[in-house]
């Protein structure tokens, strides 16, 4: 079913940036486990957040500002929405 999704998403996008869910292109590379304990989620995210961190590194290493301003401040998924169609560039208006 993600699967079927994910690829209609590409079909309908193909040519304009990819703007499907995070977790669709994710789930494809490396499955539901590569950010769920056992497949499953976790209660309040943390196994979640320490999982993108563990492949796309701490919010302090990354070279631009957005996520340098926010160290210590949020988790990835306070702004990437990761199971929706989401920009994680408009979710500011959520806390600013
Ligand atoms: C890129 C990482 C990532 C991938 C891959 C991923 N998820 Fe998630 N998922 C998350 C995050 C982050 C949350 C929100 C975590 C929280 O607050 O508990 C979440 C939440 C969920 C929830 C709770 C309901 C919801 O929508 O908030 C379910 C159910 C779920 N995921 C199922 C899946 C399944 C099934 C797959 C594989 C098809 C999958 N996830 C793949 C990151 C991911
Ligand atoms: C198993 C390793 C792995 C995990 C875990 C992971 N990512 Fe990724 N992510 C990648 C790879 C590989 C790419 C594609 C190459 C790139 O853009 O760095 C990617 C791409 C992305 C992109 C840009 C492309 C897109 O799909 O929109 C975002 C945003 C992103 N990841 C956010 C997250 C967030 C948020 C989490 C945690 C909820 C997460 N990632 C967890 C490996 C991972
Ligand atoms: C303050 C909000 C915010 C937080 C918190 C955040 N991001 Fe982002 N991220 C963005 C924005 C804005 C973009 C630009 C693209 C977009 O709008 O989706 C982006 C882009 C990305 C990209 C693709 C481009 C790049 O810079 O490589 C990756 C990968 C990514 N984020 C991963 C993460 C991970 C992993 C975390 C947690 C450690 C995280 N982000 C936390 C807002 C945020
Ligand atoms: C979940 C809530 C939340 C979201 C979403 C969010 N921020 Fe923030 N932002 C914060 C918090 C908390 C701080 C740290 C406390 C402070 O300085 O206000 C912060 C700090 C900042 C700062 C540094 C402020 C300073 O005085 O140095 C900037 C710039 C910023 N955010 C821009 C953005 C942008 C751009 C986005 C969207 C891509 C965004 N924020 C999304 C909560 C959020």
């Amino acid at each position: 079913m993600f699967k079927a999704l994910g690829l209609s998403i590409l079909i309908s996008f193909s040519g304009a940036v990819f703007a499907g869910g995070i977790a669709d292109s994710h789930a494809e590379m490396s499955g539901c486990e590569s950010c769920h304990e056992d497949g499953a989620p976790s209660d309040d995210g943390a196994f979640e957040n320490e999982a993108c961190a563990s492949c796309h590194g701490p919010l302090k290493e990354f070279d631009s500002d957005v996520h340098n301003k926010h160290e210590g401040a949020l988790l990835c998924n306070d702004c990437h929405v990761v199971h929706e169609e989401a920009l994680a560039k408009d979710s500011c208006d959520n806390c600013h």
